[in-house]
């Protein structure tokens, strides 16, 4: 039954011509043009509807197979496993593509550390899909809505490492998203595209699925793949690094999910289409998530380096009551600093610009708090969640974590003096690359924001709490 099911599909499969987008003019010019530098570009967005990888983003369409491959995915898929790691590998090094997992490490030189000859271990590929950074809710709409995006990129991502399977870890509580996941991949085992001899190519190449339990350290790489192997989901030491001992103590990257199912859509409309988007170094397109205080929480795929004032403005309906009443904004997930309004009309939506802000792109989850919020309760609640999800290996964080909460509790009601403020951001500074994984420095960096900008704030709050209590004859 499977095998006449195999045959049907790939037969099928054949005879189907997807209608591709055509190419933008400027994705034109670039490849017309190799050398990137020489095409000036200074407007970032909006994204065309033909330029847009993740077309079912909004579950309109059907999830499976059949719908899969109307929106192109799976086209000519055997034809790019054919041309091999080295190619596959080029062109994902040219599209400038920087993992989406938060860290925005080069994807390309990262999937190349696992090219090196075979020692007799297996090589693994790891899809991290356990998104549990506050604010972020990307992945999920991958896996649940066009789950085959993610299966065919690990196919290939899988093939430009020579990996003999993938391992897709993802949060426990993803019910719904670990079953879209699982339909796909039982129907690419159906269809032949992948398993053995995967899409008639002669490569053989698994993927599994594993449910974690819902713990936010296990999206580090390193706890991850502990889990993975059944242990407490707790950081390893590095090195060695994964790409020398990894899962089972085999060769192994660890790569999120959108920056794996992006993969396929480089390799079929070429990495110079990819890197026709967003500035130098903060390539491609990009899934943003828009939350809080906004008229239209989203998520939306748009230009890398589009400014924040517009993604906002036109994708989230803007700030609830006017951007005038906005008062903060979080670029990228809970661990990264927050933006004042007037950074907030500055930046562009890039690892660059935010750096340069003094925050970061991390997971690209905007989270937005207009002049309603009390800023100093919502960093205080993120201090909670990381004194929750410490796993406690190393002193910083483990005490530091838990002084932070106690601090930040007390600044919410304005009971502390003025002299804190400067022994809590020494605290921060104390965690601050001094732990074994960046679990630390994402406690630490959302406070920091907090007291760079908003002290005079605080200082105010601790002034009134002072006067009640003088009044109170307390
Ligand atoms: C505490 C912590 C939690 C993390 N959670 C996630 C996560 O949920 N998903 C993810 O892709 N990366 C997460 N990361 C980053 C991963 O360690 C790793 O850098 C990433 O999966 C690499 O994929 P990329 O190269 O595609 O970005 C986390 C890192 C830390 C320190
Ligand atoms: S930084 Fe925190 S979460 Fe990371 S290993 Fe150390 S104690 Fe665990």
């Amino acid at each position: 039954m499977a095998a006449s099911l195999r045959l049907l599909s790939s037969a099928a499969l054949q005879t189907y011509q997807p209608r591709l987008p055509q190419l933008s003019p400027l994705a034109i010019a670039i490849r017309n043009n190799t050398n990137n530098n020489k095409v000036q570009k200074n407007v970032y967005g909006p994204l065309k509807d033909e330029d847009r990888i993740f077309t079912n983003l909004y579950g309109r369409h059907d999830f499976r197979l059949k719908g899969a491959l109307a929106r192109g995915d799976w086209y000519k898929t055997k034809e790019i496993i054919l041309k091999g790691h080295e190619w596959i590998l080029n062109e994902i090094r040219i599209s400038g593509l920087r993992g989406r997992g938060g860290a925005g490490f080069p994807t390309g030189m990262k999937w190349g550390f696992m090219n090196k000859p075979s020692d007799g271990r297996p090589k693994y590929l790891v899809v991290n899909a356990d998104e549990g950074e506050p604010g972020t809710c990307k992945d999920r709409e991958i896996m649940r809505c066009d789950p085959h995006k993610l299966v065919e990129g690990c196919l290939i991502g899988g093939r430009a490492m020579g990996a003999r399977a993938a391992y897709i870890y993802i949060r426990g509580e993803f019910y719904n998203e670990a079953s879209a996941l699982q339909v796909a991949i039982n129907e690419a085992y159906e269809a032949g595209l992948i398993g053995k001899n995967a899409c008639e190519s002669g490569y053989d190449f698994d993927v599994f699925v594993h449910r974690g339990a819902g713990a936010y350290i296990c999206g580090e790489e390193t706890a991850l793949i502990e889990s993975l192997e059944g242990k407490q989901g707790k950081p390893r030491l590095k090195p060695p690094f994964p790409a020398d001992v990894g899962v089972f103590g085999c060769p192994t990257t660890v790569s999120n999910v959108e920056t794996v199912a992006v993969s396929p859509a480089i390799c079929r409309r070429g990495g110079e289409w990819f890197a026709s988007f967003g500035r130098d170094r903060n390539r491609g397109t990009k899934l943003f998530n828009i939350s809080g205080h906004v008229n239209n929480p989203c998520t939306v795929e748009e230009e890398m380096s589009i400014p924040l004032k517009d993604l906002i403005e036109r994708h989230a309906g803007g700030v609830i009551g006017g951007w005038d009443n906005l008062l903060a904004i979080i670029p990228g997930g809970s661990s990264t600093p927050l933006l004042t309004k007037k950074q907030s009309e500055e930046v562009l939506m890039d690892f660059d610009s935010l750096i340069q802000a003094g925050t970061g792109l991390g997971t690209a989850a905007v989270i937005v708090m207009n002049k309603s919020a009390d800023v100093i309760r919502c960093i205080s609640r993120l201090a909670d969640f990381y004194k929750h999800e410490s796993c406690g290996q190393c002193t910083p964080c483990r005490e530091g974590c838990a002084w932070m909460q106690k601090m930040m509790a007390r600044f919410v009601t304005g009971n502390g003096h003025p002299e804190e403020i400067d022994m809590l951001y020494e605290i921060t500074k104390q965690i601050e690359g001094h732990t074994i994984c960046a679990l630390g420095d994402g406690a630490a960096w959302p406070v920091q924001g907090l007291i760079r900008h908003f002290r005079p704030l605080i200082e105010e709050r601790m002034a009134e709490y002072k006067q009640k209590k003088t009044a109170a004859n307390i």
